[in-house]
């Protein structure tokens, strides 16, 4: 049965460490660290300001998140390092299996969307720098119901944009706040499990299905 698939973009995708290239040419030594502490602190605003209700889109929750890091590590980033993070955003890195996963699960007969904290017009732009953009029939964002993931009206949302019932529909993320939601939302749910130490929250909310990466979640779901 062909399935509507949704995708997480950064992290799940994208691979956002691909930015520690870049901050190792600032910082040095410091740069896996910094870029773990930005990516933690960017969710967190999302989280916070989603549950303030006072929403306000993801590129900014990443500018100020970026402001955050640099100030805790004392990096002294320049306004022109601070621009060029945040370009490099816009332009990450696919992870090596991501084309493959996402052809194998095209020609299958699957449709495909983008799904993220991110506005469509970010999203898009990083489909495109990747040529990827020909693999989803649409991109969805939260940045329409304004609030953010694992708010149960993105889910929601993703079900009418897609014209989807909830059984049909599936979630891919690396992320488990990600997993938790749409599982808890009634999708049906992949756990990208990106490296051999991450850990899955214990809440007793499980994923229908754990994969390595996206090559094997097309497989399994073929
Ligand atoms: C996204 C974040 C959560 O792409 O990774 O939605």
């Amino acid at each position: 049965m062909p399935l509507k698939i949704a995708f997480d973009i950064y992290g799940t995708l994208f691979d956002i460490q691909g930015v520690v290239f870049l901050l190792k040419g600032f910082i040095g030594d410091l740069a896996e660290e910094f870029s773990l502490t930005w990516r933690n602190k960017q969710l967190e605003y999302s989280f916070r300001k989603g549950l303030m209700q006072d929403y306000e889109d993801f590129s900014i929750c990443t500018r100020q998140a970026l402001d955050y890091t640099s100030d805790y590590y004392q990096a002294d980033l320049s306004d022109s390092q601070k621009d060029s993070l945040l370009k490099f955003y816009k332009e990450l890195p696919p992870f090596p299996d991501t084309v493959n996963g996402l052809s194998d699960l095209v020609e299958s007969g699957h449709k495909l969307y983008a799904f993220s904290n991110g506005k469509c017009e970010d999203v898009e732009a990083l489909l495109n720098a990747a040529d990827l953009r020909k693999f989803f029939t649409g991109v969805v964002s939260v940045d329409n119901v304004k609030s953010f993931k694992p708010d149960p009206s993105v889910y929601l949302h993703f079900l009418r944009e897609s014209e989807s019932t909830a059984s049909e529909a599936w979630l891919v993320s690396s992320n488990p706040f990600d997993v938790i939601g749409a599982t808890s939302a009634g999708l049906q749910s992949a756990w990208v499990k990106r490296s051999f130490g991450a850990v899955f929250d214990p809440w007793g909310i499980e994923p229908t299905i754990t994969v390595s990466d996206l090559v094997e979640f097309s497989e399994r779901i073929s």
